[in-house]
């Protein structure tokens, strides 16, 4: 096994046309925090706001680029189809569909996917989101010391076939939920589900590169025809929540992702620290794969390079946080811009749409 073991998603950043509509939907119908309004520092003139626990914890962070003129992106081979935050359990999940449809999101679900529970939305740009309970994991189908050697079919009431559709579009939260309480709370990233067109490459390429190991071998429950695989940091003992890559196995006719609103950008897992990132760009350079030197986001470094199916892989250190540049407490509050662009912030500021 790989001595890089990646601990788990660190952000995911997303495409939106709109940062004061991204703002409305992720701070106040989700309930995150606002934890760095700053700009996209491959191009100044657009937004990039982060959202995610309190502090800007790595898992919980999921970004966004404001892309006001470009086309709508969609999911395919190399692409996202789908980030799913964590909550407790399934009264959580239940309040959460209540909260979000009499608020006019309207929500699918809650689906029994065997390994938790489901519901799906989309943003206001068509990205898909879903909100995943916590439990009870991939070790209720086979041991918990040998998961992901072999196939497991789900069961039958897992499947379109075998479905009460109707009973899970009624099944909600019995009253009206009038703000989102902390047993509702978000926990971050669930899990995030893309789709390839060669699931052994994939197998070989996130088990090399991130040390991720397969954690089960399924089936897509929405296209039973089709595999769906899950990786994650795994000891062979237990797996680490937050770290859990899924890909729909498609054929290699299928459509491929196109970059642009309402699709994720790229998807980042975590470094411990600064001191490892040269090691693992030299790690991932020895595979042979195309890495972009040390970048510095202020609030992390970064490395960057793609999956053999294309998707665009960061991998960022946790420090030093969202705490270097502003007070703690009061994250998110004003503009904040890197050392090289302060220099400009007037006319950057001029540029930018206000946020409320
Ligand atoms: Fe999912
Ligand atoms: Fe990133």
């Amino acid at each position: 096994m790989s001595a890089f073991v990646t601990q788990g998603f660190h952000h995911v950043t997303m495409v939106a046309r709109s940062s004061p509509r991204t703002l409305r939907f992720y701070r106040d119908l989700l309930g995150l925090g606002l934890v760095k309004q700053t700009v996209n520092f491959d191009l100044p003139s657009t937004y990039h706001l982060y959202f995610g626990d309190k502090t800007g914890s790595p898992g919980t962070l999921l970004t966004f680029f404001e892309w006001p003129h470009a086309g709508r992106g969609n999911w395919g081979v190399g692409g996202v189809h789908h980030v799913a935050l964590g909550t407790a359990d399934e009264t959580a999940q239940l309040k959460w569909k209540r909260w979000l449809t009499d608020r006019g999101v309207p929500v699918s679900g809650p689906y029994n996917r065997g390994y938790f529970k489901s519901i799906y939305f989309a943003d206001p740009d068509g990205q898909i989101l879903e909100i995943a309970t916590a439990g009870p994991g991939f070790a209720t189908d086979e041991p918990a010391d040998a998961l992901g050697r072999q196939l497991i079919r789900p069961k039958g009431e897992q499947l379109p076939s075998g479905r009460d559709e109707a009973a899970i579009r009624a099944l909600t939260h019995p009253e009206p939920v009038t703000a989102i309480g902390p047993d509702m709370a978000l926990s971050g990233i669930h899990h995030v589900t893309g789709m390839t067109d060669d699931l052994g490459a994939a197998d070989e390429f996130y088990g090399k590169a991130l040390g991720l190991r397969l954690v089960k071998q399924s089936v897509n429950q929405d296209d039973p025809n089709t595999l769906h695989y899950f990786w994650a940091n795994y000891d062979g003992r237990r797996v680490l929540p937050g770290s859990d890559l899924t890909l729909f196995g498609w054929p290699a006719t299928a459509r491929h992702a196109r970059e642009g609103i309402g699709q994720t950008h790229h998807v980042a897992f975590r470094a411990d620290d600064e001191a490892q990132l040269p090691a693992w760009r030299e790690h991932l350079l020895g595979l042979g794969l195309d890495v972009t030197p040390v970048r510095d986001r202020t609030y992390f470094k970064s490395i960057y390079f793609r999956s053999p199916d294309g998707l665009l892989v960061e991998i960022a250190t946790d420090p030093p946080g969202f705490a270097v540049d502003e007070d703690p407490a009061r994250l998110g509050e004003v503009l904040k811009l890197p050392a090289w662009l302060e220099s400009q912030r007037d006319e950057i500021g001029a540029a930018l749409a206000p946020l409320v």
